[in-house]
């Protein structure tokens, strides 16, 4: 029998207080407010956004505006996160914590997004307006599929703005290093998380396999309550930002390996029938990424189909 919720929450304690502690032990501290030129800022009344403010492909814009309605939309993740985490309980502390350091993203982001004029602000707002007003976010159902799902989403988010940032023109030193710094929170962020989960593994490793093999059949990126996702979404993985092939080889493969997912012994029958189905997930994946691959190459090739 897999362990209840209560159980892991209570043996994973010391886990939560270790990982905390590194966390804290080599503190990120910088200021939005110091990353931006406010100099360059113009009014848009007298001067209205145009794309020719600041020429960029549409799948950059893409990424630039659905990571940042991502980061909006905090209020509710920070929400699904305290459902399990217990008053008095450590993780509660680290939450506090983790969605301080998240609130500056969207801060810094929308200041250099307006100064820098790289997307339609009245585009954004309408965005987040909608986005907002849904409160659309994961709800996992335990605390064992929170830290799995967490995992895969902070080193996803870590991944598009990483690729958003290289995709930048060299001359705008300051959207490359605006995009730096939030994902460098998200490196600490899917650390902290990516460890407690192997933790996890460590104390209940049948209940964290039945987890991570459902989070895994239906992780989607952070965003669906934003308007046309799907069309953004699909730019953001042609322009090879994040799309199905990074998910696979960025976080998928490097996530699973390091837990051990395939050595993993003293499983329940359940458990290992999880483990099957998180094996063929991937390999489907997999597939999908190959298939994808082949068809751009024959795109490419000049006696591919045009
Ligand atoms: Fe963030
Ligand atoms: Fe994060």
């Amino acid at each position: 029998m897999a362990k209840s919720r209560v159980d892991l929450l209570e043996e994973i304690t010391p886990d939560v207080e270790r990982l905390f502690n590194r966390h804290m032990e080599a503190p990120r501290l910088w200021y939005p407010h110091e990353q931006i030129n406010w100099g360059e800022g113009e009014n848009f009344g007298e001067h209205p956004w145009s794309p020719n403010d600041y020429p960029l492909g549409e799948g950059v814009r893409s990424s630039i505006y659905v990571n940042l309605l991502t980061e909006d939309n905090l209020p509710y993740y920070t929400d699904s996160i305290l459902e399990h985490s217990p008053r008095g309980h450590p993780i509660r502390e680290w939450t506090y914590q983790w969605t301080m350091e998240e609130n500056r993203h969207a801060m810094v982001m929308r200041d250099w997004v307006h100064i820098s004029r790289c997307i339609n602000p009245t585009l954004l707002e309408d965005g987040r307006r909608v986005q907002m007003q849904k409160g659309e976010v994961p709800h996992p159902a335990t605390f064992a599929e929170l830290i799995a799902y967490v995992s895969f989403q902070e080193r996803a988010t870590q991944i598009a703005h990483r690729n958003t940032g290289a995709k930048l023109p060299k001359d705008d030193r300051i959207g490359r290093n605006v995009l730096a710094l939030i994902a460098g929170d998200e490196t600490k962020h899917y650390l902290f998380y990516r460890d407690l989960t192997l933790a996890a593994f460590a104390i209940d490793p049948s209940a964290m396999m039945i987890a991570v093999s459902k989070q895994v059949s239906t992780f989607a990126m952070p965003g669906t309550g934003i308007p046309s996702f799907t069309r953004h979404a699909v730019r953001i993985a042609k322009e090879g930002i994040y799309g199905l092939g990074q998910y696979l080889g960025d976080v998928l493969t490097p996530v699973l390996s390091l837990w051990d997912i395939e050595h993993l012994k003293g499983l329940t029958k359940e458990a290992e029938l999880a483990r099957i189905d998180l094996v063929n997930v991937k390999a489907k994946i997999a597939e999908s990424v190959e298939r994808m691959a082949q068809k751009a190459a024959m795109m490419k090739s000049p006696l591919g189909v045009r």
